[in-house]
């Protein structure tokens, strides 16, 4: 399996502010926004990642991440001309993937959770051995905002919406998917909705026609936020200081997941460190390598 993480789009939501500046380079508290899907995809072990910007980020991107193999990720990058819609990305994705299964997540979902990467490695040895696509369901007092799912009382999905007017339930579908090697075919049958873009609900709406989508519930025991606007995006950053302060742990610290899973060693961490010592997040980094963590 592979990782297409989705980072262009036209950040609107967060004008004045993303009027100049890409949204998922915004720090969340001590960190650009997209480190947090991106770690996912380590936490995961699923090294080969492709990340979709915009023409005019493309080189903030690169300069932020390279080729990834300093923290032993091999990171490709494609442009998205215009926001046509997140299921445009698994067509732009359709030469990297090369056929193989994909773990797709956008880049302004940031999640925390127990069992979190268990529950994520669950689905992906799901989907790899019983195709199909998995997804998951969180409960939300907004669900205008988001792909809503329906059940029945077995669990069973009935229906799912792309942001309706009346939601048949409080079920958002979150921005992370998995999918087998059908997501960019069928993302290349969907039509554009009402507000011109090729939804990702239309995607796994095909799915569930098919009977081969899967929804999983997040608990109350999980935190997800969509940091696309002013109070999400606040809401996240306060969010991830709270835990990190309390805790003295850090989320989605690239370097350090790097390091636990083996893929650079303590000399290359500190190498990592060095420039960015003055910090909390460096001095955290070396605190690593010293094994004071
Ligand atoms: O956050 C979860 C929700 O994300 C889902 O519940 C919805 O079903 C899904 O449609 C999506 O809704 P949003 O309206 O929140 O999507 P948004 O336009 O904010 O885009 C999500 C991410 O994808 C964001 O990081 C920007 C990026 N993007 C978006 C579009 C439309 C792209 O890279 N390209 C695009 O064309």
């Amino acid at each position: 399996m592979k990782a297409v993480i989705l980072a262009g789009g036209s950040g609107t939501r967060l004008y004045p502010v993303t009027q100049v500046l890409n949204k998922h380079l915004l720090p969340v508290y001590n960190k650009p926004m997209i480190y947090y899907p991106f770690s996912l995809s380590m936490l995961l072990k699923i090294r080969e990642v492709l990340f979709i910007v915009n023409e005019e980020d493309l080189g903030a991107f690169k300069s932020l991440f390279k080729d990834g193999s300093h923290i032993g990720m091999n990171i490709q990058y494609k442009v998205q001309k215009k926001p046509n819609g997140l299921a445009e990305g698994l067509i732009i994705a359709e030469e990297f993937l090369n056929g193989d299964d994909v773990f797709y997540l956008l880049g302004d979902n940031i999640f925390f959770g127990h069992d979190l990467i268990s529950i994520l490695t669950q689905a992906k040895k799901d989907v790899e051995l019983n195709n199909g696509a998995y997804v998951f369901g969180y409960y939300v007092s907004d669900p205008e905002r988001f792909g809503i799912v329906e059940f029945d009382e077995s669990g069973k999905v009935l229906s799912i919406e792309e942001k309706p007017k009346k939601p048949k339930s409080s079920y958002a579908v979150v921005g992370m998917y998995f999918y087998d090697s059908e997501a960019t075919k069928i993302a290349k049958t969907v039509k554009p909705s009402h507000r011109g873009e090729l939804e990702i609900t239309s995607v796994n709406e095909e799915y569930l026609n098919r009977g081969k989508l899967k929804v999983k519930q997040l608990g109350r025991g999980f935190a997800w936020f969509d940091a696309g606007t002013h109070d999400s995006f606040l809401d996240a950053g306060e969010f991830v200081a709270t835990i990190e302060k309390k805790t003295g742990l850090m989320i989605g610290c690239i370097e350090e997941i790097a390091y636990s899973n083996g893929w650079i060693t303590k000399e290359e961490l500190l190498r990592l460190a060095e420039p960015l010592k003055k910090t909390g997040y460096g001095k955290y980094l070396i605190k690593l390598a010293r094994e004071e963590i």
